[in-house]
């Protein structure tokens, strides 16, 4: 026993701790309250109190260069306590509590048998880690972790990168099939997963990969463009204009023919001077030299999908050009969402899909991530097997109405406190509990919550370790004619 209930209120209590304990007991352990039920709680703030005189603790300052015990002074008149968090009432599984415990029940720290429950097994489960100073493995439900979308959120360091790369690793194991936009180089073979079975490292120039990427011209939308770069008002009708005449060729219309051309073609609608602009801005994208006419990978990386493979979007050379982050992002994750749509309305069953988004703030902030796919994504992925998983080390530059849709959420160290009330506020997981322990993670501790584990874990992932190598070499892959 480490204390006893000395108050309670629908879904919290406060613990008197005994004195000795008091440092045994950290932020974020698990508790088990003994009463008529046995409820399972989660300490969530750590305190000390008195009794009597309120100046007490300034009667007590004054004396502690002349006093190392208090009680000889005092009396017993100081005692810890620690508020903690009802989870719930554990009953072979964990059951909402609709009940509190009674006074003065006993409460002991929480042990690896009363929560067995937590170990399920089977092909929709995968294994990621420990509860916190607990020998007990950690497993989450796969299903509502891609379906229902994802968040993996913490400074930088804090080991973000490396629980993707774990679950990722038990996806390989389940053969679900996974496609990660890595900015910084962090999954292919440098750091990740590279040279595994099943993986498949799709490179940008300055990347390590299996094969490069290319990406057909005609896939570039008016909006992609309006997600990288704002348009004015005569711009937008001018893409509207050159988009309804013509269509998917747009791009090479306007980067191959003369300004004047341009103008006279459209019987002056659009202004030389807005020609020009366009032009200018258009031509850094037309020449990246990831923008290819013959080789589609789009269609390979699909092809590979539905074989259940992972595919590792390595972005090289292109890091830190947000242009091309967003292009390559977009594309690829319209591509898909709209071949899932296609699939599901002719009755083709899709196995569910994970993307996992890292450095999200720069396509999900409050400015444009109504304009990305990703808001479709989240939105309606779920009904065509398409998850996402958004990664951030910056919480609060993220799109309130995107983050209430991530339905599992792994909070990582946090030390800014703008990151953490922003996710408090717009995560439809009460994380309210969680607020001081947010901070005080260390690297690769967790805390999971949301739809794919029974209640919040407090959690210590795994560390990645690179698994089987792969054989066989890599088949080629041609098309005959672009299927976009
Ligand atoms: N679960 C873990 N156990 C032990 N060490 C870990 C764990 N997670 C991360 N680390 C250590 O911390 C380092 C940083 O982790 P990681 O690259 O995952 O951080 P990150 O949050 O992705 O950072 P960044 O935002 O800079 O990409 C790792 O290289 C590893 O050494
Ligand atoms: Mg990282």
């Amino acid at each position: 026993m480490i204390g006893k209930v000395i108050a309670a209120e629908s879904d919290k209590i406060t613990a008197r701790i005994l004195l000795d304990d008091i440092e045994t007991v950290n932020m974020g352990d698990l508790l088990v309250i003994e009463s008529r039920f046995k409820y399972l709680a989660r300490v969530s703030s750590i305190f000390s109190r008195n009794i009597g005189e309120p100046n007490l603790p300034d009667k007590m300052a004054v004396l502690t260069d002349r006093i190392d015990d208090m009680e000889s002074l005092f009396g017993n008149q100081f005692y810890y306590a620690a508020e903690c968090g009802i989870l719930g009432v554990l009953d072979s599984g964990i059951k909402p509590a609709k009940t509190i415990p009674k006074f003065l029940s006993k409460i002991r720290k929480a042990e690896s048998k009363d929560l067995k429950f937590l170990l399920k097994e089977g092909k929709n489960y995968i294994k990621i880690g420990k509860l916190r100073n607990m020998d007990l493995p950690i497993t989450i439900d796969i299903d509502s972790f891609i379906t229902k979308h994802a968040g993996v959120f913490g400074k930088t360091g804090s080991g973000k990168s490396n629980t993707i790369k774990v679950i990722i690793r038990e996806m390989i194991t389940h053969r679900i099939p996974c496609l990660v936009f890595d900015i910084h180089g962090e999954y292919g073979y440098k750091r990740g997963l590279g040279g595994m079975e099943n993986v498949i490292v799709v490179g940008l120039p300055g990347s390590e990969s299996d094969v490069s990427l290319t990406v057909p011209l005609q896939m570039i939308t008016p909006g992609d463009v309006r997600v990288m770069t704002t348009l004015t008002e005569a711009q937008e009708d001018a893409v509207a204009l050159i988009y309804k005449r013509s269509g998917r060729g747009w791009l090479e219309y306007l980067s191959q023919t003369g300004t004047e051309d341009i103008v006279s073609n459209f019987e002056n609608k659009i202004q030389i001077i807005t020609v020009l602009a366009l032009q200018r801005k258009i031509e850094r994208i037309v020449n990246y030299n990831f923008i290819g006419r013959d080789f589609d990978s789009l269609n390979y990386i699909l092809e590979k999908i539905k074989q259940e493979k992972i595919i590792i979007i390595d972005f090289g050379d292109y890091e830190h050009d947000d242009w091309a982050i967003k292009l390559i992002t977009s594309i690829i994750s319209r591509f898909l969402l709209n071949k899932y749509k296609k699939y599901k309305k002719e009755g083709h069953k899709t196995k569910e899909t994970l993307l996992v988004l890292e450095e999200a703030h720069k396509l999900l902030n409050r400015d444009t991530a109504k304009k990305t796919v990703f808001s479709n994504i989240v939105r309606e992925g779920r009904k065509f097997n398409l998850g996402l998983c958004v990664v951030d080390q910056m919480p609060q530059k993220i799109f309130e109405e995107i983050l209430a849709q991530l339905n599992t959420v792994i909070i990582m160290l946090l030390t800014n406190i703008k990151d953490r009330e922003h996710l408090i506020l717009s995560s439809e997981n009460d994380l309210s509990d969680f607020k001081k322990e947010m901070k005080r993670l260390d690297i690769g501790e967790a805390i999971i919550t949301g739809i794919s584990v029974p209640f919040p874990i407090p959690a210590k992932i795994d560390l990645f370790k690179k698994g089987h190598s792969k054989e066989e070499s890599f088949d080629q892959f041609e098309f005959n004619e672009l299927d976009i």
